[in-house]
């Protein structure tokens, strides 16, 4: 799909299908073309009892009145989160009605809102069809034309930024929706080997068991034992001229979770494929880095295996000794991303960032918590936390801070090693993650995201369909964009 910009009168669009966002004041908005129809467009609305708010839809079809055959109106909001929701349905909706080129009415749009129908656009339209044999006949909105009054810079600049956005936004739930037959942790490293070929100012380094084991990475290396897929260590860097900041962003990189000797049930199992989540929004960062550009520094670090009960794999009872030398005692192999993230935070946090921040499906509690579209953040520093729900609202995406209450810390001992990675009883499993993970950073500023809600849905919510979301994309790249230059 391609998003195009236009000047031309929305009456006049050469397109098969019109869209027009209509809000409260939604008679005024269409007065115009109203006037083509004789009035009969706001008579329909009127007995749909259409009152403008965000999610309420009308197909409207013109029968030659204008030249598109289709109108969708569609509710509006001040709020970008609900206008994002607004523009996702009637994304769908068009693309249902069969339109296959749509123009938007979006003459009063600053850039901001251009911006913005844009990203929604790409990412609406998003489907994963790769193994569908009947793709032709699909419906498919192959042109979204942007009316917009006058073309300024700003408007180009804001719309050339919302399609990269969500360009990587749609790489990262690619590489989700792929099955972990083919997802494994070296086809990740395979696939960042290409994005520093593809992309200037990218440089990467994939690591093996063998360095694993002299950087004393006993978690990576626990966890991977299991399975007949070798590890892999991932480091991506982006570095622009004088960055203001060094950021690391580390994503757990679990390509499929079967709990290992723990074994999930069946029913838990069945979307495990998306554990790599965090990884791929890590990947999905740096495929929009150069285009972008910045003036920070990033730092990508991929642990990634499989979590497998094979012959040699970690067992409960089992005590790893992790990078900075802590030992952790094993009492539920299927509490392995916390194991993984402990060497990846150790490695991040030596390579002297001014932030780290990680992303991981780490824990049905959080789920439980927060429900599914939101993510949880813990951290150690307000700024930072500032800076990332900064960026967040300016993604539409949701991201609520959890407690790493101090008078729980104590859950996490162990009788015969430093720490336990889980029985810490039912209760506020997302925050006892998070307090595990902060014994592997020591002074850097840091903040864990806990996406196990967000990444992958089992229903269509707020501007996600079913299926991987890319969730995360956006924050980490406005995070990095936010950040002024020296
Ligand atoms: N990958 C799972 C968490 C998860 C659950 C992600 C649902 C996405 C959706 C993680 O490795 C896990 O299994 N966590 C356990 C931890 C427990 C054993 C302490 C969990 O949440 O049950
Ligand atoms: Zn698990
Ligand atoms: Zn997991």
């Amino acid at each position: 799909m391609r998003i195009e910009i236009g000047t031309e009168s929305y009456l006049k669009a050469r397109a098969d299908g019109l869209m027009i966002f209509a809000g409260e004041a939604w008679e005024k908005d269409l007065a115009e073309i109203d006037k083509r129809f004789k009035g009969a467009l706001i008579k329909t609305l009127t007995r749909e009892k259409y009152r403008g708010k965000p999610g309420e839809l009308c197909v409207f079809h013109t029968h030659g009145m204008v030249p598109a055959e289709v109108i969708v109106v569609a509710g509006d909001s001040a709020d970008p989160f609900l206008l994002r929701r607004s523009a996702y349905l009637a994304c769908r909706k068009a693309r249902d009605a069969g339109i296959t080129t749509l123009a938007v009415k979006a003459d009063g749009a600053t850039a901001e809102r251009g911006g913005i129908l844009a990203e929604i656009a790409i990412l609406a339209l998003y489907s994963f069809d790769r193994y569908k044999q009947q793709q032709d006949s699909r419906k498919e909105i192959r042109v979204v034309r942007l009316l917009l009054k006058r073309k300024t810079r700003d408007h180009e600049q804001a719309i050339r930024a919302g399609t990269v956005l969500a360009g990587a936004a749609c790489y990262t739930r690619d590489l989700i929706n792929e099955p972990a037959g083919v997802v494994t942790p070296s086809y990740l490293a395979n696939r960042a080997v290409e994005l520093k070929r593809a992309n200037r100012g990218i440089a990467c380094e994939v690591r093996g068991a063998g360095w694993m084991k002299k950087q004393g990475m006993g978690g990576l290396l626990g966890v991977a034992r299991g399975s007949r897929e070798e590890p892999r260590f991932i480091v991506l860097r982006y570095r622009p001229a004088k960055p203001a900041k060094r950021i690391a962003i580390v994503g757990k990189g679990i390509t499929f979770d079967s709990g290992g000797l723990s074994l999930k049930t069946a029913d838990q199992m069945v979307s495990m494929k998306c554990d790599m989540s965090g990884a791929a929004t890590v990947l999905g960062v740096f495929s929009a880095l150069s285009h972008l550009k910045p003036a920070v520094e990033v730092i990508g670090v991929i642990p990634t295996t499989e979590n497998m009960p094979g012959g040699a794999a970690y067992k409960p009872g089992d005590i790893l000794r992790m990078m900075n030398g802590k030992t952790v005692e094993i009492l539920n192999t299927d509490a392995e991303g916390r194991l993984i993230l402990a060497d990846a935070l150790v490695y991040a946090e030596r390579q002297k960032p001014d932030w780290i921040v990680d992303l991981a499906t780490l824990t049905g509690a959080c789920v439980v918590a927060l429900g599914d579209n939101c993510t949880g953040l813990m951290g150690t520093d307000e700024a930072l936390k500032k800076a990332l729900q900064d960026a967040a609202r300016g993604a539409g995406e949701r991201l609520w801070e959890l407690p790493l209450l101090e008078e729980y810390r104590e859950t996490l001992k162990s009788d015969i090693a430093d720490i336990k990675n889980a029985n810490y009883g039912r209760d506020g499993g997302a925050i006892k993650a998070g307090l595990f993970l902060r014994e592997f950073v020591s002074s850097t500023p840091w903040v864990h995201l806990d996406i196990a809600g967000p990444a992958f849905m089992e229903k269509e919510v707020g501007f996600y369909g079913k299926g991987a979301t890319g969730h995360g994309v956006g924050t980490l790249l406005r995070l990095c964009m936010n950040i002024e230059r020296k």
